[in-house]
């Protein structure tokens, strides 16, 4: 069975139990501080599990991408080194919310991997919970007596929490689980050693396939479980490990969901797969980390210096890194791969076929970055290595390891690797504390501790009224409080509805204030969105919690923002008409000061097309259109109608669109009520962001104002500078700036006179002492002209040694130069007496040994330098 065929029965399969069949969330997580990738199926459907939102359907399954590399799950090490861990893989889930439980999940997983995916009962394990005395937990015997009507009881296994308790983080929803696990050794192997005795044992044939989860918990921040306000089912699949099943392979790198790429790889680099432990591991790596790394640029996600973007670039590398080092691709290459990806997955994840350039030109950029890094960190280790052998010492201290790892990006085990190839070794043990050390400050720096709610009001719906309203007279529904070194000490708290817009979509979250029932003021000093609540930033509480709090919206800056929000619309149907169709938007910030958007487009925008952009979006505000907001339609249905929706971004069943003429967008954003309000648009800066990624900065309203103002001042300032109001000042600048370079020219040409004067005198009094022309003077000029008028003496007088004391800027440079044949015939060396000389001036230097300069703070030893060089050719000639 062919792997998209496998997705597609699995699909089908809980199609028929009712099941709604949804897509594929981003694998990269915009709105949950407590994760920054999927990590599994249930991520997208946390809110259900919590009960702070309920779903229009109770049974959904798809098909999820994942991502583990980051927090409690992270596969990253193992990936690669084994044939059945993936950075990026995919999940066949099935879920119940308050529906179905135990007794269908594990009915219908089994009937389907026995009846409809025809896998052999015999070589099927499965796991209950044992229970764990510490949390006080039972032992799971519902699960057990419903798998004993369906396997053999021996095939029974218990399993601890660490395996059969699932949770999805530090905190959140959590319950007992039963997994699944297929032994797919060869018949003589399974008569030598017992299958279930390597379940849970790291086996490589001996696999974990389906996890099926029965959420009943919620983990709190203290630690502690509570229940869960109804029973759920969440079940994951790996789907690359069902295909290696099915196909009757030992490996999920041999399975069609990987071999495409990895004959890719072979006709690349000219390795085969097969063929050393170490080339195996090198493509098994790059193979999976072009899927992660594609897959996240595809949904908006670029590798860079922080958050989730770093944690790409460090997978990227990692695959440059094992190439390098195992296939010997010292060249970019990574990024040829992207098409066949495309080819291959592009049916089933379009956006890999809409977004294939970008991903290979943000690869392909990375990779020589990255090169460069490693060519740059290799010349460091190797100056390393020669210093330890002139020491002879055979380890590399782990400081200087984890250095050359943090500051210039160079990995460990490459440092490791070249070390042992010259028979050296490094610290492990000091790289690993620098590594902590440094871990723990930055932890410090930014850990943040949450306390769990305190709840007010469980009830309430937390309705958002602030497209319609800005101030309400509200209840406070739960709050708790948190703190870290960055922000210190703040409180949360969510009401039963909101006038406030929670930062979301790239518009920064609202500020405003909040009275209380005794009369005190509490500031809201921002808002945030997290799994579908809408939490205010306060400092302090108001005195009394409980009655009828009223909360207001800073009025001022939530119109500028709007103002931005509108503008935003309008600037990326201006780039679509006058780029091209190729724009699509790849990030954008939204605050009330300024406007920032991120779009893909393969060149810089000139200033003609900028010019027109801003004219384009000025005649649409000079219009007046009128906002038409639609906040009932279905996503197909908004799609249909010509909305344009962001790749990447999370969007309910219902959605909102707003529309200012032409410009028709998808977007839960807060916007004026008539473009004329945005009064103008002005671009203030376009730059690259990461290759084929463009940005624009622009201002409106207000902050346009402002910006005019200044540049009116600056321009009157001018004016008053140049004294002369009545003409064009830029045309009285143009006439400095060419007076200023034709005197420039005129010093110059004056300079150069006062050399060849000079150098004539000093002809004339050169001292011959013993056959040796000795010159020795003070000079102003500049150090150019001093180097031209040494080498100019050195033509016209044999034997000569001159030193030259210049005095520039209150600083002082000393210049010696010796006929080379006095440096062979008399032993003398520019370089060595340079630096001794130095000290006169407080300064020091060095050079060749017939030519070389010193620098130093004191022109008053001058003269003393000049003397001590006199004093010596004298003793010397
Ligand atoms: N959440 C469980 C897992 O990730 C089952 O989907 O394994």
């Amino acid at each position: 069975m062919k792997s998209q065929q496998i997705r597609q029965t699995f699909l089908e399969y809980f199609k028929k139990k009712q099941h709604e069949i949804v897509p594929s969330a981003p694998m990269v997580i915009k709105n949950d501080p407590t994760l920054m990738f999927t990590n599994a199926g249930m991520n997208q459907f946390k809110e259900y599990f919590l009960g702070n939102s309920t779903p229009k359907n109770s049974r959904i399954a798809d098909s999820q991408k994942c991502l583990r590399v980051s927090g409690k799950h992270n596969d990253l090490e193992e990936v690669g080194v084994d044939t059945y861990h993936h950075t990026m893989f995919e999940m066949l889930g099935n879920w119940s919310f308050g529906d179905y439980f135990k007794k269908e999940a594990i009915q219908w997983a089994w009937e389907l991997l026995t009846d409809v995916f025809e896998i052999d009962k015999n070589s099927l394990y499965v796991t209950i919970f044992e229970g764990d005395s510490s949390e006080d937990l039972e032992r799971d015997q519902e699960a057990y007596d419903i798998w004993k009507e369906l396997i053999a009881e021996e095939r029974i296994l218990n399993g601890n929490k660490k395996d059969n308790f699932w949770e999805m983080g530090a905190q959140g929803p959590c319950g007992p689980c039963s997994e699944i696990h297929v032994d797919i050794r060869s018949a003589e192997e399974k008569q030598k050693v017992d299958g279930a005795s390597l379940v849970n044992a790291d086996h490589p044939q001996v696999v974990e396939i389906w996890n099926l989860v029965f959420m009943q918990f919620n983990r709190m921040a203290d630690g502690t479980l509570k229940n869960l306000p109804a029973q759920h089912v969440d079940t994951g699949m790996g789907f690359e490990r069902l295909a290696m099943v099915l196909q009757g392979k030992q490996s999920n790198y041999d399975t069609d969901v990987f071999t495409p790429i990895i004959r890719e790889i072979e006709t690349i680099t000219g390795h085969s797969y097969g063929n050393t432990k170490e080339e195996d591991i090198a493509i098994r790596v790059i193979a999976d980390h072009v899927r992660a790394v594609s897959f996240s640029i595809a949904d908006g996600q670029l590798p860079s210096n922080n958050g989730a973007g770093y944690v790409i670039r460090m997978i990227l590398r990692r695959a440059i890194r094992y190439g390098f080092t195992y296939l010997n691709k010292k060249e970019p290459f990574i990024h040829q791969l992207v098409n066949t990806l495309a080819k291959q997955m592009g049916d089933a994840f379009p956006e890999l076929k809409s977004q294939k350039n970008l991903i290979h030109n943000v690869i392909k950029e990375e990779e020589i970055s990255f090169l460069r890094t490693l060519e740059n960190g290799l010349a460091l280790l190797d100056a390393m290595v020669e210093s330890m052998k002139k020491e002879n010492t055979k380890t590399l201290d782990g400081k200087k390891a984890f250095e050359l790892n943090d500051t210039y990006g160079f990995p460990k085990e490459l440092t490791r690797l070249i070390l042992s190839e010259q028979g050296l070794g490094m610290d492990e043990e000091g790289f690993a504390a620098a590594l902590k050390k440094q871990q723990e400050d930055s932890r410090k720096a930014s850990a943040t501790e949450t306390s769990d709610w305190t709840v007010l009001n469980a009830d309430d719906s937390q309705e958002f009224i602030g497209y319609d309203r800005l101030s309400a007279d509200v209840r406070i529904a739960k709050y708790r409080k948190t703190s870290s070194k960055k922000e210190g000490e703040l409180y949360q708290i969510v009401f039963n509805m909101t006038p406030f817009y929670g930062e979301s979509g790239g518009q920064t979250g609202d500020k405003g204030y909040l009275e209380s029932p005794s009369g005190d003021t509490v500031y809201i000093i921002d808002t945030k969105k997290e799994n579908g609540q809408t939490v205010h930033l306060t400092k302090n509480l108001p005195k009394e919690l409980g009655g009828t709090h009223r909360v207001s919206v800073d009025k001022s800056q939530r119109m500028r923002t709007a103002a931005n929000h509108t503008a935003t619309h309008l600037l990326h149907q201006a780039l679509r008409k006058i780029l091209g169709e190729h724009v699509e938007q790849k990030g954008s910030m939204v605050r009330s000061a300024s406007l920032r958007f991120d779009f893909s487009h393969f060149s810089k925008v000139t200033p003609e097309e900028l010019a027109e952009v801003e004219n384009f979006v000025n005649a649409r505000i000079r219009e007046q259109l009128p906002l038409e907001e639609n906040r009932s339609q279905t996503y197909e249905e908004a799609i249909q109608d010509g909305a344009i929706g962001l790749f990447g971004e999370k969007y309910g069943d219902v959605v909102r669109t707003i529309k200012f003429g032409e410009s028709y967008e998808l977007c839960g954003g807060t916007h004026v009520k008539n473009t004329a309000e945005v009064w103008h648009f002005k671009i203030t800066h376009e730059t690259s962001v990461a290759s084929g990624i463009r940005r624009i900065e622009a201002i409106t309203s207000d902050a346009v104002k402002d910006f005019f103002s200044e540049q009116s001042q600056h321009f009157e300032e001018i004016k008053a500078v140049l004294k002369n109001p009545a003409k064009n000042p830029a045309e009285s600048i143009q006439h400095l700036l060419e007076e200023n370079a034709s005197l420039k020219k005129e010093i110059e040409e004056l300079k150069r006179e006062k050399a060849s004067q000079l150098k004539n005198t000093l002809i004339d009094q050169a001292k011959n002492i013993n056959g040796i022309h000795f010159i020795g003077t003070s000079t102003d000029l500049d150090a150019k002209s001093v180097k031209e008028l040494a080498f100019q003496l050195e033509q016209e007088l044999a034997n000569l040694f001159l030193i030259i004391g210049a005095e520039n800027d209150g600083k002082a440079t000393l210049t010696v130069m010796i006929s080379k044949n006095l440096v062979e015939e008399k032993g003398l060396n520019a370089g060595q007496l340079v630096r001794s000389l130095g000290k006169h001036i407080q300064g020091g230097g060095g050079g060749q040994a017939h030519f070389a300069t010193a620098g130093g703070k004191n022109p008053a030893g001058i003269p003393a330098a000049l003397k001590e060089a006199e004093d010596l050719i004298i003793q010397q000639a």
